[in-house]
């Protein structure tokens, strides 16, 4: 599995997305376009990235009852985007069901992936709010299972964990790892944190990396640095 970092273009407009897609000359990064653009812009703005030659992951995070999630999928999987994602917590019915609707009539259909737990919830939310009493990485690691089991290719989790998930779901089983910061960077409302280099090391496929390219004084610059030290 070729590793890559995706960008995170969690922006409100149009507008500002190809403006910042066109500071990136003579390349095309991989992006993902999450609900803030989606609900603002809605398909036509995954075509129009598509177009330009960049890779996409739809990052909706569906969860719904299993016949709600199936026929969303069946729309979204006209959008031709690489990879695409749910809640495992939604159960492996609405995975499967979630699997079928994204599936072509000519079998082909683009990645999916579950979140496993969200990187902005640590160990006491996941007691406190969400009322689970078991260690974050088992959490994980049997919601991951439950990815492979539905058929899924991989799950979105903190890097913290993409060793326990390939121990627990193989090799290539994907690890898609936000909670990306720079050893001297901000972690925002982020908790479950690691730097691209330590991400690389812990075996995460592709690193989602948001604020600390997109905020960052000079983006390009930060990109690269990710690329470096998490791909070469
Ligand atoms: O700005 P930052 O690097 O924190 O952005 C991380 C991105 O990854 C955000 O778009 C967020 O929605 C997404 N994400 C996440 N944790 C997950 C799944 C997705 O942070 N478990």
């Amino acid at each position: 599995m070729g590793k890559d970092v995706i960008i995170a273009c969690d922006f409100a407009t149009r507008a500002q997305t190809l403006a910042f897609l066109d500071r990136f000359p003579g390349r095309k990064p991989f992006v993902k376009i999450g609900m803030e653009l989606f609900y603002a812009e809605g398909p036509a703005i995954v075509r129009e990235i598509r177009e330009r030659g960049h890779r996409i992951f739809l990052d909706l995070k569906l969860h719904d009852i299993p016949n709600t999630v199936k026929k969303a999928m069946s729309v979204l999987r006209d959008l031709d985007v690489d990879i695409t994602n749910l809640h495992a917590a939604g159960t492996i019915p609405m995975m499967e069901a979630a699997l079928e609707g994204l599936t072509r009539p000519d079998g082909t259909r683009p990645l999916l992936i579950a979140v496993t737990q969200l990187t902005s919830t640590d160990q006491t939310a996941l007691e406190n709010d969400l009322l689970i009493r078991a260690p974050m990485e088992e959490v994980v690691r049997h919601y991951a299972l439950n990815a492979r089991r539905a058929g899924l290719d991989g799950v979105v989790c903190s890097p913290l964990e993409a060793a326990g998930v390939h121990a627990a779901c193989g090799a290539d089983f994907l690890t898609v790892t936000p909670g990306v910061r720079f050893a001297e960077g901000e972690k925002g409302d982020q908790k479950r944190v690691m730097t691209p280099a330590a991400a690389k090391q812990a075996g995460s496929d592709y690193i989602v990396v948001g604020r600390p390219v997109t905020a960052a004084p000079d983006p390009v610059a930060a990109y690269e640095r990710c690329l470096r030290e998490f791909v070469d």
